[in-house]
């Protein structure tokens, strides 16, 4: 009976390490929190592809309600979800992608959007000629891919910008430095990196080589936080970062409704939009008040769960003193 017992939701998170995937894991399980019938396990694949298959199998083999997952890549986890698909469970693709159309919801932001805003954006500065460095995201993921062909779709139509260099994250030390410290090789003015941690990695390159005022960086994400991309915009590291919402708690109300049998859109796109310091300092401001909220919300459960514990020792004294 599924009233008394719970859903299980499970998700299998590919990489652990970062503020963003830490944001939407705290996302969920604050959402989770809301609904009394959900229970909800998250797994950390620690980027193992080999991991995150034994999460989806143990999924299958031990009966969760819904599976949600933001899949390394897009191609080694098809098999599992498809059989997971096949089997009746449904599957919430979270942030990236797969090559399969067996899935029963996407929840994301548009990643061909985060290229183009980027390159818009770039475009709406009007400088005489922009030579920009491109770093993309290692793995080949779908965000990778997308924010790539999104960014250079719109950068083909603007004869004043071209992508100088285009190189990936593992060798961007390398890579950064042996540009800047060839004075034969072309330069560039603006860095388009795939996310906020790897534009800061680029700025502090150009720093130690005291040229990082010549360049202007922008990122992904727009995380709230210590050194997150809202703060480098604030302080003046990024001109701009791409917000890219986790979704995390979206991902759970997608879950909530399915397993009510409601009907959900395959693909729920969520919005992305250009952070700068027109309007960093207005987003920092909306993070601040929802986290107050939320830190409310936990203190006044933490007192909830004392008063009820107190209840629960004093109605058994009580009991014991009236010999009931
Ligand atoms: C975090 C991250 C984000 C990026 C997303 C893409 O692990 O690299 O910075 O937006 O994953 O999947």
């Amino acid at each position: 009976n599924k009233k008394e017992e719970k859903y299980i939701i499970g998700f299998s998170q590919c990489i652990s390490k970062d503020d963003w995937r830490k944001a939407m894991d705290y996302e969920m399980k604050v959402e989770a929190s809301l609904y009394e019938e959900i229970d909800l396990t998250i797994f950390q694949a620690n980027e193992d592809i080999e991991i995150q298959k034994s999460h989806v199998e143990y999924m299958i083999n031990n009966g969760f309600d819904v599976i949600i997952i933001s899949p390394l890549r897009p191609e080694p986890l098809v098999y599992l979800i498809e059989r997971a698909h096949d089997k009746g469970i449904p599957v919430i693709l979270i942030d990236r992608k797969i090559n399969s159309e067996k899935f029963t919801a996407y929840v994301g932001a548009n990643n061909l959007d985060v290229g183009r805003n980027a390159a818009n954006y770039i475009a709406s500065l009007n400088e005489k000629q922009i030579n920009v460095l491109e770093i993309k995201g290692s793995d080949n993921s779908s965000p990778v891919i997308e924010r790539h062909l999104g960014f250079h779709k719109i950068i083909n139509n603007e004869p004043n910008i071209s992508v100088a260099y285009s190189i990936k994250d593992e060798d961007l030390e390398p890579r950064m430095s042996q540009i800047l410290d060839s004075i034969s090789v072309k330069p560039f003015n603006y860095v388009y990196a795939f996310n906020d941690n790897i534009a800061h990695d680029a700025w502090k390159i150009a720093k130690s080589k005291g040229v990082e005022k010549s360049i202007k960086f922008i990122g992904v994400d727009g995380l709230y936080g210590t050194n997150n991309g809202i703060q480098l915009v604030e302080n003046g590291i990024l001109l701009a970062t791409i917000l890219y919402p986790t979704g995390g708690d979206e991902a759970i109300k997608i879950a909530r409704k399915i397993l009510h049998n409601e009907n959900v859109p395959k693909n729920n796109i969520l919005n992305t939009t250009v952070i700068d310091y027109r309007n960093a300092e207005i987003m920092k401001n909306q993070y601040d008040k929802i986290n107050n909220h939320q830190n409310d919300i936990e203190n006044q459960q933490e007192k909830i769960k004392q008063q009820q514990e107190t209840y629960s020792t004093q109605s058994k004294t009580l009991k014991l003193v009236l010999g009931l």
